[in-house]
């Protein structure tokens, strides 16, 4: 278990940045590895000096690009874009922090670069891409048949259920989509941008990215009051599973349904008894009693109300074996309505039939730090 010193940089007693993969102590004696420093010399070099036919892509932190190391090494090289909230000795902080944490289903920093105002991150990288490429784009790069998109699922809780109820102190990741579980050689996923979100305001990069472009994935108490628990994690990881499973971008709403949000839909067709018209029609088998028990698990990760949401160990769980889900004690999604129709916060009740709609502008988006389970 590490116990790290996440966001308290005067907990660390000593550091030498020169030197790579030392130790250093925190004051109650742990010892978390230091950072390997990269020079920018060495990451012009691996990619080609930025050159645009390396680059992978571009998100709300920064642009990625490809780059081979001197030892023969791939590695996704991520130059922030956006300037960090921290000065340098905080941001090395939370990079150790972040380079620290490793499990099977997260991505491994593998180092960073300070050069000048640049900001540079090094992870390993993955060579089948993020499941919004693999899956769910125009030219879908993979084929996945039903284990493969069980085991993304199930990985992808695992790694989250690291982060939540493992590591201590607990990361709320806050920026779970499907750009962000990447594929290794095995197809299996790799959570990616853990921690990352804490090193900027909230006001730029990802967070207004996210309410223009993917507010799909958003839980509804975040965007209304800025409410930033585990389950807002959770929440999104519900949205996840449901385009897994459907192999639908929770970003559109032109699947021949009516101008739908794919959680809106999902929670229509199960109160229909219809929940298997969801499923990716590009399966051809799958077992039919597990991806429906898999959308259901995704509805109860998508409840309205937070604190009804199951924690991640618990889905793990709910995925894993064949348990009989308590659905009486299942309630509607909540959702935030995407750019494509008029923006705002919609949460259906199932009894009532009553739609209650906030404007989002009205509230700001204020998001707090890592808050209590
Ligand atoms: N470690 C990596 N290995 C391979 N591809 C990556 C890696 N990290 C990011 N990418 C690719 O680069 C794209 C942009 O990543 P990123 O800047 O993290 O944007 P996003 O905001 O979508 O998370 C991702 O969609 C993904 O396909
Ligand atoms: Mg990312």
């Amino acid at each position: 278990m590490i116990c790290s010193c996440f966001g308290t940089s005067s907990v660390l007693q000593k550091r030498h940045d020169k030197h790579a993969n030392e130790s250093v102590q925190t004051e109650e004696g742990d010892s978390i590895a230091k950072t390997k420093n990269f020079t920018y010399n060495l990451l012009v070099g691996a990619t080609n000096n930025f050159h645009r036919s390396n680059k992978i892509g571009r998100g709300g932190f920064g642009t990625v690009y490809k780059g081979v190391l001197k030892n023969g090494r791939e590695v996704a090289v991520k130059v922030l874009s956006a300037e960090s909230k921290q000065g340098e000795r905080e941001f090395m902080t939370e990079i150790d922090t972040i380079s620290n944490v490793k499990h099977p289903n997260l991505t491994e920093l593998l180092g960073c670069c300070v050069h000048g105002r640049n900001r540079i991150l090094v992870y390993e990288y993955l060579e089948n891409s993020s499941i919004d490429r693999a899956l769910l784009g125009f030219r879908k790069s993979i084929k996945l048949d039903w284990e493969k998109r069980s085991a993304i699922c199930m990985g992808t809780a695992r790694g989250l259920a690291y982060l939540h109820e493992e590591l201590v102190p607990h990361i709320v990741h806050r920026d779970i989509k499907a750009s962000n579980i990447l594929l290794d050689e095995n197809l299996q996923p790799k959570i990616g941008d853990f921690g990352l979100a804490k090193l900027f305001p909230d006001n730029i990069t990802h967070i207004s990215t996210k309410i223009a472009g993917t507010a799909g994935y958003l839980a509804p108490e975040y965007v209304l009051g800025g409410q930033l628990t585990l389950k807002a994690d959770v929440y999104s990881f519900g949205v996840l599973a449901l385009e897994v499973v459907s192999g639908r971008s929770s970003g559109n709403t032109n699947y021949g349904c009516g101008d739908k949000l794919l959680m809106e839909w999902a929670w229509e067709l199960y109160e229909e008894g219809k929940l298997l018209d969801l499923v990716d029609p590009e399966l051809e088998e799958f077992p039919k009693d597990e991806a429906i028990r898999y959308m259901k698990v995704a509805l109860f990760c998508a409840q309205a109300n937070a604190s009804r949401r199951p924690m991640m160990s618990q889905v793990t769980e709910m995925l894993s074996r064949n348990v009989r889900l308590n659905e009486d004690q299942l309630t509607p999604p909540g959702f935030c309505e995407g750019s494509s129709r008029k923006s705002g916060m919609v949460s259906k009740n199932k009894s009532s039939d009553t739609t209650t709609s906030h404007q989002m502008s009205s509230y700001p988006i204020t998001t707090t730090e890592v808050a209590p389970r």
